[in-house]
């Protein structure tokens, strides 16, 4: 199995924590978004665990991010004392003065920078190269720049550099590299303009097994590859060591979660290809069509059968390019079967959209094999809601 969470039962069904998959399509509808909480938590605890065994400290705050952020984003932040604004662009910094200062406060800023690190992963996961929309390049002088600029603001006070260099990265080497590049960046700061800045974020990015090719590094080797490089190149440069954050996203959920289809037709389609369609697609995940992100799935009611056929699984938009995946291993399916995507945790339901009109599926949390509703099942009611 892919993670080991999963399971297949005395039935043949296949079970996520201890659920019985082809009940909970029963019980609640599809398409279903299945969370597994205990991995959840045991990926939290698992962060949290090699940070306080490696370097200690804890991140209490919020941390507000995005490129392009408007002025009523920052006065919402800014109103509600958010910890820390990660700051993108010199106007979006001049911006934030402004609203800080007509509040009366003084606001803790960050500088996303790109630090010039390739990634060796998907081009459009790719964050901290120079071509890339998020940040500050630090190549072309543009982050020294912005340090200088963000120091000089009356009511913003710099606290540190973040970097992300993308999402979906196998190996340890990119993200200790970035640290490397981020400390020296935050060294000349301290010895051309005499600031020592006293935190460092470092973002997300670890990658999961979405098929049985991927290999990624477990995310405890990377935090540690990375707190190693920090802590070399601070005693290397004599340079205080940061109080650090990182932002994990998808290697806490990702592999916790899957999404449940029923199967609506099977159509072969003679020495071409095989779809089997079923009632959801890219409106519950479109990382497909958007970058042709690979998935395993199965037939969740004959799990324990092999997958002895190469399906294209189709969503119910009009769209051709609405596929789940080309020429994948599964069961042969039927009409009403139960079809399981796997590691669908992250980026599926925050990327969910109503086109067609589709209501955005239910979100069941599973704990010890009991389930629960954590985001009902939209209505048609809900997405008309605000037509006039
Ligand atoms: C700034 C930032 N930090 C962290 C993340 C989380 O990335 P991942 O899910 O790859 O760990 C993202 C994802 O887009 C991001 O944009």
């Amino acid at each position: 199995m892919l993670t080991p969470n999963l399971t297949v039962n005395m039935e043949g069904h296949l079970c996520i924590g201890g659920a019985d998959t082809v009940t909970l399509a029963k019980t609640h509808g599809t398409p279903l978004y299945v969370m597994d909480e205990n991995m959840i938590r045991e990926n939290c605890r698992g962060y949290e665990r090699v940070i306080s065994e490696e370097y200690g400290g804890r991140a209490e705050k919020i941390v507000l991010h995005g490129n392009s952020k408007t002025n009523s984003e920052l006065q919402m932040a800014v109103s509600h004392d958010v910890g820390r604004i990660v700051c993108d662009n010199l106007p979006e910094l001049k911006r934030l003065d402004q609203i800080a200062g007509a509040a009366g406060k003084t606001v803790s800023v960050m500088l996303r920078i790109k630090p010039g690190i390739d990634a060796h992963t998907h081009d459009f996961v790719k964050t901290g190269q120079i071509d890339s929309k998020f940040g500050f390049a630090l190549e072309t002088g543009e982050a020294m720049q912005a340090v200088k600029a963000a120091s000089l603001y009356p009511n913003l006070r710099l606290v540190g550099l973040h970097c992300h260099i993308g999402s979906q990265i196998l190996d340890t080497e990119p993200f200790a590299e970035a640290a490397r590049v981020m400390v020296r960046l935050m060294d000349q700061v301290r010895s051309e303009l005499n600031i020592t800045l006293p935190e460092l974020n470092l973002g997300g990015g670890p990658g999961i097994r979405y098929t049985e090719e991927d290999d990624p590094k477990q995310f405890g080797e990377i935090v540690r590859a990375i707190l190693s490089a920090l802590k070399g190149i601070c005693t290397e440069l004599d340079f205080p060591a940061p109080f650090v954050l990182f932002e994990p996203g998808r290697s806490i959920v990702g592999g916790a979660g899957l999404t449940l289809y029923t199967v609506m037709a099977k159509k072969v389609i003679p020495n071409i290809r095989s779809y089997v369609l079923v009632d959801g697609g890219m409106c519950d995940n479109p990382r497909y069509a958007l970058y042709h992100s690979e998935y395993e799935a199965m037939i969740a009611n004959k799990a324990d059968q092999p997958r002895s056929e190469r399906v294209t699984i189709g969503g119910k938009c009009c769209e051709s390019g609405d596929l789940i995946g080309e020429d994948m291993p599964l069961q042969s399916a039927e009409e009403d079967d139960i079809l399981a995507v796997l590691a669908t945790g992250a980026y599926n339901y925050s990327m969910a959209s109503n086109y067609n009109r589709n209501p955005r599926a239910e979100i069941v949390m599973v704990r010890d094999g009991e389930a629960r509703t954590v985001v009902k099942r939209e209505t048609y009611a809900d997405i008309v809601k605000n037509d006039l």
